[in-house]
């Protein structure tokens, strides 16, 4: 067999539909100002999917600040891996703000979120150590366990019944095999909203023994009263052993960051590889990140925003009837019945015909027959978006209840790859 043509032979679960999806329903581009109205396919549309939870991406302030970073250092700096020759003052300065800011003795800095995750995993896991994690953890969480060779026990999402039946398993084999367990779960769920019940997690602490590594990607700088997180939002900041913030989402960056004790990150900072063996964060997303850490702290009136939209839209959507699951977060599922025909539907009436923007999920993401909307609101989002946008939803669940959307197959509407 040639890999050529096994690899093209099959696309893989996310790329099944890749010929009547591409450029409409995965890869679509959205074009002109990051904001909360866009232009899709040369259409001005209301954009419900951007993770720019505070408005920051194209903030006035933030804009300035990266452009005179970018004309100070150049895209360039700093040449090679932090350990050879890409240290600088303003990654250390950023580290030593995002510490004091979460609380925690020290941090380190990640390329990407994704592949730090990856690493502080394999860093700190060998084959003696067991790991119990969320059933819905992210990929970077699954795909750093890929890298661990001892054992592992998963439980149900957010189960605390079962987590405590896992954990004691991992006691159990932690003791025969004289390794540690590591309970790794999330912040802010991001498909569906709902927060890691860390508190909950923590009840087992001190009988089992274990160290908590939360990855909250979504609940940095959205929850927690100064936007510390979902581990301030449960008041259990010092619980948190290890907690994993991105730049990508609320920051309106690219990067993230690993907080921990000073040993740890100590550690962490001489053995996770997907760091050492890559460039360093460019200067001006450091020096951008410094700037944006400072907004979160000094400008609350963004996150109190924000959270304007998400009650209200929130509260809309409950109102007319709609099911948005168990979301405690920004994050809003809107979850309606349907196949995948009805998903590219009802996707491609809200933008053609009410000029909303919104991401779909259907099977295998969830249960067969699901069709999951995601709306991420945002700070720059207004009450006319919300109400516009209930209304829209309201309509496209008439006529898919009138099965409008039942016939007609996929729209073709896709490019050509
Ligand atoms: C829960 C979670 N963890 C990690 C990541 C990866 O972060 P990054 O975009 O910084 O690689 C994401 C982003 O999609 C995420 O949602």
């Amino acid at each position: 067999m040639d890999i050529f043509e096994k690899v093209a032979g099959n696309m893989g679960p996310l790329g099944q539909y890749a010929d009547q999806g591409y450029g409409y329903f995965s890869f679509p581009k959205l074009e002109g100002d990051i904001s909360n109205h866009m232009y899709f396919r040369g259409k001005p549309v209301l954009v419900w999917s951007l993770n720019n939870y505070l408005g920051l991406a194209n903030h006035p302030e933030i804009r300035k600040a990266d452009t005179a970073a970018s004309e100070q250092f150049g895209l360039a700096a700093p040449m090679g891996a932090r350990m050879m020759s890409g240290q600088t003052s303003y990654h250390q300065q950023l580290e030593q703000e995002l510490a004091a800011f979460e609380n925690k003795e020290a941090a380190y800095l990640l390329n990407f979120g994704y592949m730090g995750m990856v690493s502080i995993i394999d860093s700190m896991l060998d084959r003696h150590d067991v790991v119990v994690y969320d059933s819905e953890s992210h990929a970077c969480i699954l795909d750093g366990l890929r890298l661990h060779i001892g054992k592992r026990f998963v439980f149900p999402h957010n189960d605390l019944e079962k987590f405590e039946s896992q954990i004691k398993h991992a006691r159990k084999v932690a003791d025969l095999s004289g390794g540690g367990i590591l309970v790794i779960t999330e912040g802010v769920f991001g498909m569906p909203g709902d927060l890691g019940n860390l508190k909950g997690i923590l009840q087992f602490k001190e009988k089992y023994g274990f160290r908590l590594l939360v990855d909250d990607a979504h609940g940095f700088g959205t929850m927690g009263s100064t936007g510390a997180g979902t581990s301030q939002e449960q008041n259990v900041m010092d619980g948190v052993d290890v907690y994993f913030g991105t730049f990508a989402k609320a920051m309106a960056g690219i990067g993230a960051f690993v907080a921990s004790e000073k040993r740890i990150i100590k550690a962490l900072t001489f053995k996770m590889r997907s760091q050492i063996y890559a460039k360093s964060l460019p200067l001006p997303m450091v020096v951008g990140s410094l700037k944006r850490l400072d907004m979160i702290r000094t400008h609350p009136e963004l996150r109190e925003k924000l959270w304007t939209i998400v009650n209200a839209l929130q509260a809309g959507l409950r109102e007319k009837g709609f099911d948005i699951g168990k979301t405690q977060s920004p994050v809003t599922p809107v979850f309606l019945q349907g196949g995948p025909i009805e998903a590219t539907q009802v996707i491609a009436d809200l933008r053609e015909n009410f000029g909303i923007f919104c991401s779909v999920v259907i099977y295998p993401v969830v249960p067969k027959g699901v069709i999951m909307l995601r709306l991420i609101p945002t700070a720059s989002h207004t009450l006319e978006d919300v109400s516009i946008t209930i209304n829209a939803f309201a309509e496209v669940r008439k006529n898919l209840d009138a099965g409008k959307y039942a016939t007609g197959g996929i729209p073709a509407l896709a490019d050509k790859f």
